[in-house]
């Protein structure tokens, strides 16, 4: 794969400290394969736990027996539903407000849910006794079309919970409905569509998995599990098991991936450290492929009818939309409390409006419960899909040219700060500049030239556009928690005294070169290089309390904490280099690394020096303890706004439908950049990931329930074969209210392209008279379209 970055602004590439492409301070393990992930812990004694999980959808369980399995020569425990009941733990709390069942008792509510748990001597007689459990189900009717879940005689899912005689969660609004109605009731033009984000799964590289370690003797419960979350685990497991929280200790160790799959708390990690009680034994849990697939947080699987009312001559008035949203059998979502559908009321987009407004439903279905995950921000990504599918559907209606309809609607510099019609303050902005730099990258004009001639000869090119803006970087506390924890992180750092560094996170990297670009933010601010500054991430014991790595908030917030903690060594350090220097501290100015006598550069103190001097025998000023360190808890102003544009260029088969991504033009903007090489990344991984999802990715049932995306077989996800040489530019337009200017980027990929593909497929057939397709769009749904059809035969 080929990058092209063309942007002469790029003057930061190779600065040896700071801001700039260095290479991964991780990867040097990771290439040599001495990654630690946690199936590489390995405990003195440590046994092997194994899940037995539903076959069915929905059934009643009449009995379970366990004799045999118990019998197995190697088997240890055999724990059940009714087990944990006298633990009271049979049933946990999810990050919604809801409760699931760790083990099922009464009924099981999706194929795949967690039944009975083995402990045994090795992994493979601990899925040997697994076969060796007899359940008997009473199978019931299952609840898989969510548009019939709330029919009055649709069975009842969730008849664990008082009084609950349907399947409704959650009714949730944003914006004003009257004047909404009442800018669509005098707009000239209205569009209306139905579009569906289906389900879709992270399907990270790791499965997910944990090694429960109690000890009985200090009661010490050291816990290491695949979590993108250590400490809001760490609170939440005091919470449940009623265990002391200092006595708790999470380890998040190397993490193959998260993409919000790695957020929950899923029965697994429960029943390691419940088998770790039982058996006075280390336990591992790790889930193989199939188990992902079927029974972690799933992704999206929203049913949007969204509807624009735009004047004649293409002037974006107001956005509506209701929305069913499949949460599965629990309410399992992460997301702030106070938004069921996460950040989804972004569906404004990037435009100016006088008017919106979305409600949205939640029910429950005989799914997996989750919901949330897989790099989106929220529910971003389905906001981002349905308005730039919208606006799409808008401009072919109204026969205008999707860039320039967009660039016509955009919200302008001017108007930032930008108070959306749902509740959101954009941040900043330069919205036209970066499409007009995509268009220009992408040689637009030249391209729709090239697809009239095609379409002379029969060949179908489309050309697809998306604007996104994106709301990362939860916080603020006072309006975002989880499970009552506010959305803040803290930072530490210390300078060795000799001026080496240390700085402790409350995030944790999944793969996104944290250890790399928070040593550059420390390197930034005070002038200790990259390479000598440690980054300790993933351990509650070792580092501060804060509420983790998702929704690409690790660089809004933990990366504000650790530049505004460097900032407060920085100013220490100034008081110190005034006492060893014998001069006032106001006499003093900075350079990177150093302070220095103003008028005076000859006399000075760096870092290295300041830092010995503090941790030795200078006689420092009143307030100064010694030694060269501060910590700062972060709490945000506000969300970061990263926005970009998107250009998609297909090839369609007439003949089979398969689409070929033939160029994919991403600008992307997210403020100040600590490393554009990590950047890059991100942003190569998420544009894979937009193009599976487009055109591959889907997680279906059949009407009995049975998951038919439980395997790669099925589930299919992009290879290197199925996308073009990326080709990638930015603007930068920092955040006025974040320390560094920066807004996250690691969703911005996943959130922005899917609309860019799917109105490149549906602008292809445009000549078919097509003006919408459901994703994935599959070779049999494209050639369905072709022939006039909804669906497939
Ligand atoms: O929370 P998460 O790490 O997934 O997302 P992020 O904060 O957007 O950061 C993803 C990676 O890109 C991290 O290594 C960031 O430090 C880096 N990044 C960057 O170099 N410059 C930015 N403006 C934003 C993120």
């Amino acid at each position: 794969m080929t990058v092209t970055e063309t942007n002469p602004a790029a003057t930061d590439e190779n600065r040896p400290i700071g801001f700039g492409r260095l290479q991964r301070k991780e990867d040097p393990r990771f290439v040599r394969g001495k990654g630690r992930y946690v199936d590489d812990i390995v405990l003195p004694g440590m046994l092997h736990g194994a899940i037995l999980r539903s076959p069915v959808a929905h059934a009643k369980i009449v009995s379970i027996d366990t004799t045999e399995a118990l019998a197995h020569p190697k088997v240890l425990a055999v724990i059940t539903g009714k087990d944990l009941e006298g633990l009271n733990l049979a049933w946990a709390p999810t990050l919604s407000y809801d409760v699931q069942a760790v083990l099922a008792t009464d009924k099981v509510r999706f194929q795949g849910q967690e039944v009975a748990f083995v402990v045994a001597e090795d992994r493979y007689a601990a899925r040997d006794a697994l076969e060796l459990i007899d359940v008997d189900y009473d199978v019931l009717e299952p609840v898989i079309d969510v548009r019939k879940a709330l029919d009055s005689d649709a069975p009842v899912i969730r008849d664990d919970l008082a009084d609950k005689t349907n399947n409704h969660i959650f009714d949730w609004e944003a914006g004003d409905a009257a004047e909404t109605d009442a800018v669509f009731a005098r707009a000239d033009v209205v569009v209306t569509e139905e579009v569906i984000y289906p389900r879709v799964h992270p399907a990270p590289m790791e499965t997910c998995g944990a090694v429960a370690d109690y000890d009985p003797i200090d009661g010490k419960l050291t816990l290491y599990e695949t979590t993108q979350a250590p400490h809001a685990h760490r609170t939440l497991f005091a919470l449940v098991a009623g265990l002391p929280e200092h006595k708790i200790r999470v380890i998040s160790p190397d993490i193959g991936g998260g993409f919000g799959n790695k957020v929950g708390i899923y029965p697994g990690y429960i029943l390691a450290v419940v088998g770790s009680i039982v058996t006075g034994k280390p336990v591992k849990w790790v889930e193989d492929r199939s188990e992902n697939l079927m029974s972690t947080s799933f992704a999206r699987d929203y049913i949007m009818k969204g509807e624009i009312a735009a004047t004649s001559d293409g002037r974006i008035l107001a956005v509506r939309t209701n929305v069913i949203a499949d949460h599965g059998a629990f309410n399992a979502t992460a997301q702030p409390t106070k938004y069921p559908a996460g950040f989804f009321h972004i569906f404004t987009g990037s435009y100016d409006l006088q008017a919106a407004y979305c409600k949205v439903t939640g029910v429950y279905t005989n799914k997996a419960p989750g919901g949330v995950a897989y790099a989106c921000s929220f529910r971003v990504t389905e906001a981002v899909y349905l308005i730039e599918r919208m606006v799409d559907v808008l401009a072919a209606k109204l026969g205008h040219d999707p860039a320039q309809l967009r660039i016509k609607n955009f919200i302008q510099p001017d108007q930032f700060p930008y108070a959306n019609k749902t509740g959101w303050e954009y941040d900043s902005g330069e919205y036209e500049k970066t499409m007009r730099l995509a268009l220009e990258r992408a040689g637009y004009d030249d391209l729709r030239q090239e697809q009239a001639e095609k379409r002379q000869n029969g060949e179908l090119m489309g050309i697809g556009i998306s604007f996104f803006t994106e709301t990362v970087g939860a916080g603020p506390r006072r309006h975002m928690d989880i499970l009552g924890l506010g959305m803040a992180d803290g930072a530490e750092v210390r300078v060795h005294p000799t001026g080496k560094a240390v700085v402790r996170l409350s995030v944790q990297t999944q793969g996104q070169g944290h250890e790399t670009t928070f040593a550059q933010i420390v390197a930034e601010e005070i002038g200790i290089p990259p390479e000598d500054i440690e980054v300790v991430h993933g351990d509650t014991d070792q580092t501060p309390f804060g509420l983790g790595t998702y929704g690409s908030r690790s660089t809004p917030v933990s990366g504000g904490a650790v530049a505004l903690a460097t900032r407060k060594v920085r100013e220490k350090a100034k008081l110190i280099a005034a006492a060893m220097l014998e001069v006032r501290p106001e006499d003093l100015e900075w350079e990177k690394g150093r302070w220095f006598v103003a008028g005076d550069p000859s006399s000075g103190k760096t870092i290295a020096e300041i830092a010995m001097g503090a941790h030795g025998t200078v006689d420092l000023p009143d307030g100064i303890d010694g030694n060269l360190d501060a910590e700062v808890t972060y709490n945000p102003p506000n969300l970061t706004f990263p926005y970009g544009a998107y250009i998609c260029v297909v090839d369609v088969d007439p003949g089979t439908g398969h689409v070929k991504v033939r160029r994919f033009i991403a600008v992307d903007d997210c403020g100040t950049r600590i490393n554009p090489m990590i950047i890059e990344g991100q942003v190569h991984g998420g544009l894979t990931d937009g193009v599976g999802m487009a055109l591959m990715e889907f997680i279906g049932f059949d009407e009995s329930g049975n998951c038919l995306g439980g395997s790669f077989m099925d589930y299919l996800i992009p290879t290197a074969m199925e996308v073009p040489d990326w080709e990638t530019d930015y603007t930068v337009t920092p955040s006025p209210h974040h320390p560094i200017g920066a807004k996250g980027i690691g969703e911005s990929a996943t959130v922005g392209s899917p609309p860019a593909v799917v109105n490149a497929v549906v602008d292809a057939l445009a000549p078919f008279g097509v003006t919408h397709l459901d994703m994935p769009c599959t070779p049999d749904r494209v050639w369905a379209a072709m022939q006039g059809r909804a669906t497939p035969p």
